[in-house]
């Protein structure tokens, strides 16, 4: 493999390294850095559909808003099918697992608006069929831009391919709810180029998708942040000392771990509408570690950069391992040198008994930490479990320095606006 210096050339930046020294300090359990059990007997937010990665509307500063006093979420969505005879099994019950694992591939963009901050209603589709080019609509941003209510939606066009798009549209509020109007057209951006960021072609479990837009708080200009793979065909990874780290006497060995490529991959938008954006190198990789940093997002808080990302314990190289949920790092410029928060990177994982209670955690800027229920263990044994598809219990964090603490929990899928919008 070329090195980063080749890969990524000497301008703007390198990308930080999340080592396997790092990784090796992640532990799971640590209270500090470990969500709250979930009670098995969650409620959920709609029978009809699943939810999962959950998207605060927010502006370019990343403060979540609210519009005449209105709360908006939007999350990826499928329809539940407790009477499909494509999800009954050979006993006559609905397997509601199969139907939750399959939800990736008629994942919808849908929206969800409260007076509470909690208790969402469900407000329908984004988009009327038809209206995205592909079959997947998956994670991503929705922005609002301005007092007249116009919002981008910034998502992840999936199958065939993976492109990252944007849809404009317009939040319209009454007295009794909110109704998403527009978003008929759809304007691709950009995809995976194969020289920094790996493509379909080269690993056909390649990742790319879920936009961050930002207005960056130093320089004023409009990035995104995004998630991808290192470019280079499936194998050709090498995991050399850089990757590896200062590691203890025996833990020299990478094991298949070249096969783990995840990154933080940023772009610059070249206009002031965030229609034409240049892919610049990956902020953060993790070679050798992970192969998914999913999600990414940032926190802007005194002075520094809090780089957020979610990942799982399947998707971890040979050698290292950590709980599916949160992970960050943080620098005192964009570009870096970014050092992983807690010495290891983990922010707010699961707890071991429960390893998939939750996921696709967002930190907010007020320190909130929202994630969707995944499947909580119903007896001792974890064999029974119960399917979520819904808002889990919001977490509160502390961020001070280079360290995180869980110090709060809050209600279920509890977003609370950090400020209001009057519309005109
Ligand atoms: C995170 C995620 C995102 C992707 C979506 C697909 O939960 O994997 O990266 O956009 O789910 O359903």
């Amino acid at each position: 493999m070329k090195s980063n210096t080749e890969k990524f050339g000497k301008t703007p930046h390198q990308p930080s390294l999340w080592t396997r020294a790092d990784a090796l300090k992640v532990h799971a359990d640590d209270p500090t850095t470990t969500q709250p059990l979930v009670s098995a007997d969650f409620p959920v937010l709609s029978n009809e559909v699943f939810i999962w990665d959950t998207m605060p509307l927010r502006d370019l500063d990343g403060n979540i808003t609210s519009v005449d006093g209105w709360s908006v979420i939007f999350t990826l969505t499928a329809d539940r099918h407790p009477n499909d005879p494509q999800y009954i099994d050979e006993n006559g019950n609905y397997d509601i697992t199969r139907d939750w694992n399959d939800r990736h591939g008629r994942a919808k963009m849908y929206y969800w608006f409260s007076r509470t901050g909690k208790d969402w209603e469900l407000g329908g589709r984004v988009m009327a069929e038809g209206i995205s080019p592909t079959v997947r609509e998956w994670a991503g941003t929705p922005i609002l831009l301005n007092e007249q209510g116009e919002v981008d939606l910034y998502y992840t066009a999936v199958t065939p391919g993976a492109t990252i798009v944007k849809v404009r549209g317009r939040v319209v509020t009454t007295e009794h709810g909110v109704s998403m109007v527009g978003f008929e057209k759809v304007k691709p951006l950009f995809e995976a180029d194969g020289k920094m960021y790996q493509t379909e072609a080269q690993n056909p479990f390649w990742g790319f998708r879920d936009p961050w837009p930002f207005r960056d708080p130093n320089d004023g200009k409009l990035y995104m942040l995004f998630e991808g793979n290192v470019a280079g065909e499936r194998g050709s990874h090498t995991v050399g000392e850089a990757e590896i780290g200062d590691v203890p006497p025996g833990y020299e060995d990478v094991g298949n771990s070249r096969f783990q490529t995840a990154c933080v991959g940023i772009a610059v938008a070249r206009d002031e509408d965030g229609d034409d954006w240049e892919m610049l190198p990956p902020l953060l990789t993790a070679v050798g570690v992970n192969d998914q940093t999913e999600r990414p997002h940032f926190v802007f808080q005194d002075g520094k950069y809090y780089l957020f990302t979610i990942s799982h314990t399947f998707t971890y190289a040979d050698g290292v391992t950590g709980p599916d949920g949160v992970y960050g790092f943080v620098a005192d410029s964009l570009f870096g040198p970014y050092v992983p928060l807690n010495g290891s990177g983990l922010v707010l994982g699961n707890p071991s008994s429960q390893p998939f209670q939750t996921y696709s955690h967002c930190v907010m800027p007020n320190g909130l930490v929202t994630s969707f229920i995944d499947s909580v263990p119903t007896d001792e044994s974890g064999t029974q479990i119960r399917i979520g598809g819904t808002e889990a219990p919001t977490v509160g964090i502390r961020i001070k320095g280079q360290q995180t603490f869980v110090v709060a929990e809050y209600d279920y899928g509890y977003i609370p606006p950090m400020l209001d919008v009057t519309l005109k």
